[in-house]
């Protein structure tokens, strides 16, 4: 009998991409093979996010698919891991679920483990024990992403418990790694031919080791031969660091571009949501950042129809967007998460009609604003990380330095080549250009 494959689905957020890589390191070490088709798989794992309900629900959805080639293979294992893992814990265990394994964030390295006791014993595991250590910082990950971008955490958990969000629940404690360590997991990433990271953390600019802050760990990154391009997210904005606006602004390989979760513009929506900044200190930095770093792009997250939120207070949200101008934004309705502080305390009482309404308009206005920032880069001609061919045939697809998306026809670039594009035509999504200078 050959090695037990896996077949591994990955859900949420960029630190679960990077999460299925450490558990493909920890299972390959010990013997298992991996597949990318789920019908050849001994073991199936999902590893997932609990941050909407709607999350959660598709993980649920997808488990019952699972299922259904359990009476077709005899012995097949079905695994949770991820955020839902942490949250439901045993309760994903209830009858005719289907799960045999759950497994936490923080236990990754359990898995081996669990699966032989699994098999041994057919009863079912489940290890969910958050640690405030681990951090992985030994293994690194197999990383499959085709050799432009690897993600690299460098830092894991949440301290902030915004009082909307299960995060801090699922992924425990604030913890970072150590430079060295990080830089040495880059420096392999290099030599692999990686051209781009992007360093991770729910919250990067609390970075903080033996007094190495975040900057400080960017400037060190961007010595590391044959990197040539930095990017990280999310920083938090109540407390963005003048030496890291700094590194982004003078340092060439950081690229232009901050990703600044607003939430909401509204300040008495911001203390009820634990965000710590009001309005006008958001306003403030977003403009601190446009004038100290040119061409830099603005993005942000945002949720609507947060408990007692009015009509007007909503419109300062929309007062937020006009005035900072994102060049793109991810809109969310408000979905109360069990055990947090927000479901705890206040009732989810704007209506789903309501929040479609309010998300309709903002994802209006931010199209338009998108279109308008993105007329900027007519004619103009940027550096394109090629990632591989566009949609349609013929194209390939790549981002420029503020990570928009840039189509032009292809030249026989490969994905990792960078190429010089004029933009000709653009969308709210999308430059669209043509080649101007042969592959380099
Ligand atoms: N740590 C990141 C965000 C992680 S979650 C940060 O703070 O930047 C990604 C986004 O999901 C959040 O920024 C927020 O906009 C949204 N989100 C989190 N919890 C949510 C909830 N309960 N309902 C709706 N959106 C939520
Ligand atoms: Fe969630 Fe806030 Fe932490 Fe982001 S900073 S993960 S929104 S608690
Ligand atoms: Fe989702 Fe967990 Fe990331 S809840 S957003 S996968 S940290």
């Amino acid at each position: 009998m050959g090695a037990a494959k896996v077949y591994i689905e990955t859900y949420g957020c960029q630190m679960n991409e990077y999460d299925s890589e450490i558990v493909r390191r920890v299972l390959t070490g010990n013997g298992y093979d991996f597949t990318d088709t789920p019908e050849d798989a001994d073991i199936i794992f999902l590893n997932t996010c609990a941050v909407r309900a709607n999350a959660q629900r598709k993980v649920l959805q997808r488990i019952d698919l699972f299922k259904k080639l359990k009476g077709r293979k005899q012995g097949l294992l079905i695994g949770v891991l991820g955020c839902v893992a942490q949250n439901l814990k045993t309760e994903l265990f209830n009858s005719g679920i289907g799960v045999d394994v759950v497994a936490g964030p923080d236990s990754y390295r359990t898995l081996p483990e669990l699966l032989r006791r699994v098999q041994e014993t057919k009863e079912t595991r489940c290890a969910t024990t958050l640690s405030v250590e681990e951090t992985y910082s030994d293994l690194f990950p197999a990383q499959q992403s085709g050799k432009v971008n690897a993600w690299v955490a460098v830092m894991r958990g949440c301290d902030n418990f915004c009082s909307f969000c299960v995060v801090p629940y699922t992924r425990g404690r604030e913890r970072c790694r150590a430079p060295d360590n990080i830089i040495e997991e880059i420096t392999a990433l290099a030599a692999k031919g990686y051209k781009q990271v992007t360093l991770l953390g729910q919250n990067v600019n609390s970075y903080k080791y033996e007094g190495f802050t975040f900057a400080q760990l960017i400037s060190a990154v961007s010595r590391i031969e044959g990197i040539r391009r930095i990017r990280f997210t999310s920083p938090h904005p109540k407390d963005f660091p003048d030496d890291l606006l700094e590194v982004v602004a003078d340092n060439d390989k950081v690229c232009k571009h901050i990703h600044l979760p607003l939430q909401s513009g509204n300040t008495r929506i911001l203390q009820m949501m634990n965000r710590t900044y009001s309005k006008e200190e958001y306003l403030a930095l977003a403009h601190r950042m446009r004038e100290r770093i040119g061409n830099l792009a603005l993005t942000t997250d945002i949720i609507v129809g947060f408990p007692t939120e009015t009509r007007e207070e909503y419109e300062d949200t929309l007062d937020v967007m006009r005035q900072v101008e994102f060049d793109a934004a991810f809109m969310f309705k408000y979905s109360e998460r069990a055990g947090t502080a927000a479901a705890q305390k206040y009732p989810d009482d704007i209506s789903a009609a309501e929040k479609t309404d309010r998300i309709t308009r903002l994802v209006d206005l931010q199209r338009s604003i998108s279109l308008e920032r993105n007329q900027r880069h007519l004619n103009e001609t940027y550096d394109v990380l090629v990632e591989g061919t566009a949609r349609k045939p013929d194209q390939l697809r790549g981002r420029n330095d503020e990570n928009k998306i840039v189509v032009f026809p292809d030249n026989g670039a490969q994905a990792g080549d960078f190429v010089n594009v004029r933009i000709e035509e653009v969308t709210p999504n999308t430059l669209i250009g043509v080649a101007v200078q042969p592959v380099t």
